[in-house]
């Protein structure tokens, strides 16, 4: 039986970087004589009614046998999910993945190692004064310099560093309406930490990633990443990792504790593979692949 799939991907976003993910995606698929068609989220809008849960635009499109699901979009991953279409990553995974929050408190629930944390209580306005009270706290419990981190983010983009009470407090202020963590720093791992791209049960490349002038080792100005080779521990804590939030393959980052004990930072569950490619000469688009057609064969 001949077994077809879709990809799918954000329409919006700029730059070719997350068709290139499809594109890398489809090639390895043909390789192994699998057909796959590449689709803008955009292009496919969850119908629904009260009797059908559907697609609009997939007209003369046979349903897939899978999808892969290298977006953000959780509502059209669940759409196809209720269409009884196995997507990877699942909706599931993908909205754990995305909200750092849910994340750490996946891991947290399957007792793995994570920095200390303190989710902030929601505020919905942002015109409330700030919170002494939850900002001491916060320091009482975790020190000084700590992290804030907002729930939804990447690129280190809405990561922040902060050392003193005023910084912590100005910071806590510009972040009033949105979702966000107090972190124990970790600063045995300051501008460096691990990627370790889990496929399946496995552990399938790795690089360490150096930032020359940050705490963050995602911050890309002249930073460097060298192919890496994790130890047992390391590769036990990211596959434990991606299961934690019941993803099929995932880009965990590791930080690096003291005395060799690493500290799970983070799991994208649409982790872009071309730098990995780079770095190691792994194209992890194979092993996803493979992967999808084991489970799909059985
Ligand atoms: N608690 C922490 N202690 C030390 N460094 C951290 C901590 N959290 C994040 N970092 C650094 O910041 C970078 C970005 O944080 P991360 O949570 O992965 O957010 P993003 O989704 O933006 O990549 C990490 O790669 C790591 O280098
Ligand atoms: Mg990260």
């Amino acid at each position: 039986m001949e077994i077809n799939g879709w990809i799918i991907y954000n329409g919006y976003l700029q730059g070719n970087k997350f068709l290139d993910f499809a594109e890398w995606l489809k090639t390895a698929a043909s390789q192994k004589g699998i057909t796959t068609t590449i689709w803008k989220n955009n292009e496919l809008l969850p119908y629904l009614t009260s009797h059908h849960t559907g697609l609009i635009f997939n007209d003369g499109h046979q349903i897939p046998d899978f999808v892969i699901f290298t977006d953000k979009d959780i509502y059209l991953a669940t759409q196809l999910e209720q269409m009884g279409i196995r997507v990877y990553n699942c909706s599931d995974a993908i909205r754990i993945s995305d909200d750092k929050i849910l994340t750490y408190q996946a891991l947290s629930a399957d007792n793995l190692p994570i920095p200390k944390t303190i989710i902030a209580p929601k505020i919905f306005t942002n015109d409330i004064e700030i919170d002494h009270d939850v900002c001491q706290g916060a320091i009482n419990t975790l020190g000084l310099p700590m992290i804030l981190k907002e729930a939804f983010g990447s690129f280190g983009e809405q990561v922040y560093l902060v050392h003193t009470i005023d910084e912590l407090e100005q910071k806590v202020s510009s972040l009033q309406g949105k979702a966000f963590i107090f972190q124990e720093f970790i600063d045995s791992s300051y501008g460096k930490d691990m990627r370790l791209h889990v496929v399946g049960d496995k552990v399938v490349a790795a690089m360490i990633r150096t930032a020359p002038d940050d705490f963050r080792a995602n911050v890309t100005a002249g930073g460097t990443t060298q192919a890496y080779q994790p130890s047992e521990k390391e590769m036990e804590m990211a596959v434990a990792a991606t299961k934690a939030i019941g993803a099929d393959f995932a880009g965990v980052d590791l930080l690096f504790g003291i005395d060799g004990n690493p500290i799970i930072c983070e799991i994208n569950s649409n982790a872009h593979i071309r730098n990995m490619y780079d770095c190691t000469g792994i194209n992890v688009a194979d092993y996803i692949i493979d992967y999808i057609l084991n489970i799909q064969k059985t």
